[in-house]
């Protein structure tokens, strides 16, 4: 019997044993390993030993990118030094200069910048498009697009996309697909069993859980992969041994902690709805059986002063960043998406109004008080 995600979760199958039978992964804080002879050294390098030197590998961002790529149902995975690394680590085994991709426009600001600006650097082209519209997606298609990139939720407007269309238009076209699975967590979504090639996470977020790490994650098909973990080794994009080891340590309570961010996320989003200060409330719609995610984006109506309502929310921090076990706020039009022109801001819905919301594990009553206050301490 296939075992739930929850025991899943805490019950990691290592290929490798311990070498010390205590019950949690030691941290191995070490910057290389030590050999007994030269005979010892090119043990290595057959393929005979594990490792050599922690840029090149180290036992703890093995261990997360292995527990990673099983709660995904991935063959294999490489952890990296942020989401953004393993993104770039993930995009840079799919293409080389010459090579055009095409990436939603409702993406993450800091991936928008990083396709924009460093793989344009590379020779790389990128096309935006909105993934909504699969034709238009279509239409960009030329001899030289080799993959096709978006987010499984997306941020900061949390729309679901159609993993299985996007699927079918790359294999219509031999196209590879990267989906960033980090809003969804792979408690929500599982993009790889819907037959995209790599998924990749800001385990900054969900994974970890708790703000104190800054960590990433691409798992998918194993060629796909090994040429990532090439690129990471070369580029300098490994993940340090203790951050993995934190981050691993997160995975463990991400179905509880899940469990409660979605319920209270959906409630929230159903209280808000019902507010006369808010025009609009974002919430994902049918992203999976286990609920719709913990992330609630507002617009707050007209007349209304941004500035008080971020002043006004009491114990709710303006963190730029989500998915702590703390309700936070973020304003994505100075912050996560800053670095979008503002023309695409606007043709998005990134208005003066717009507040993202990471909602955590507090009391719902609570979180909603906060919210309602600082609204009606907004109004014009
Ligand atoms: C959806 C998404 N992907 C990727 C990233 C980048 O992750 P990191 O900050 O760990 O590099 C972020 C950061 O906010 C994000 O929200």
């Amino acid at each position: 019997m296939t075992k739930s995600f929850e025991t899943r979760a805490v019950h990691i199958n290592h290929e490798k044993p311990l070498p010390t039978n205590s019950k949690v992964t030691p941290i191995y804080q070490s910057s290389a390993f030590s050999f007994k002879d030269l005979d010892d050294v090119e043990a290595f390098y057959q393929g005979k030993k594990d490792y050599l030197y922690s840029r090149v590998g180290n036992p703890n961002p093995d261990e997360l990118a292995d527990s990673v790529a099983q709660l995904e149902g991935a063959p294999s995975g490489v952890s990296a030094s942020s989401g953004l690394a393993a993104i770039l680590i993930g995009v840079l085994s799919m293409v080389e200069a010459g090579d055009e991709i095409i990436a939603s426009t409702d993406i993450y600001g800091g991936t928008y910048e990083l396709f924009q600006t460093e793989l344009t650097s590379f020779g790389i082209t990128v096309h935006f498009a909105d993934f909504k519209d699969i034709d238009a997606v279509e239409a960009l298609i030329t001899d030289q697009t080799k993959c096709l990139y978006t987010e499984s939720i997306t941020n900061p407007l949390l729309y679901v996309e159609d993993l299985q269309s996007i699927v079918a238009l790359a294999k219509k076209h031999q196209l590879k697909t990267m989906i960033d699975n980090t809003f969804a967590t792979p408690y929500l979504i599982n993009p790889y069993s819907t037959g995209i090639n790599l998924v990749v996470h800001s385990a900054t977020k969900y994974l970890g859980g708790h703000s104190d790490i800054t960590a990433g994650v691409v798992v998918g098909d194993s060629e796909l992969i090994q040429k990532a973990k090439t690129r990471g080794v070369n580029l300098g994009t490994t993940l340090a041994p203790m951050e993995a080891w934190l981050t691993v340590r997160g995975i463990k309570t991400l179905a509880l902690r899940m469990e409660k961010q979605v319920t209270n996320a959906q409630a929230l989003a159903t209280r808000l709805t019902a507010h006369e200060g808010v025009k609009t409330v974002y919430y994902p719609k049918h992203a999976s059986e286990k609920g719709n995610g913990a992330i609630v984006t507002i617009d707050l109506a007209d007349p209304i002063d941004v500035g008080t309502f971020f002043k006004s929310l009491g114990w709710v921090k303006i963190v730029p960043t989500l998915a702590g076990v703390e309700t936070t706020v973020s304003y994505p039009k100075t912050t996560s998406h800053r670095a979008l022109p503002t023309d695409v801001q606007q043709s998005l819905g990134i208005t003066e109004g717009l507040v993202r919301i990471s909602v955590g594990i507090e009391n719902i009553d609570d979180i909603e008080a906060a919210f309602v206050q600082a609204i009606n301490a907004a109004k014009k």
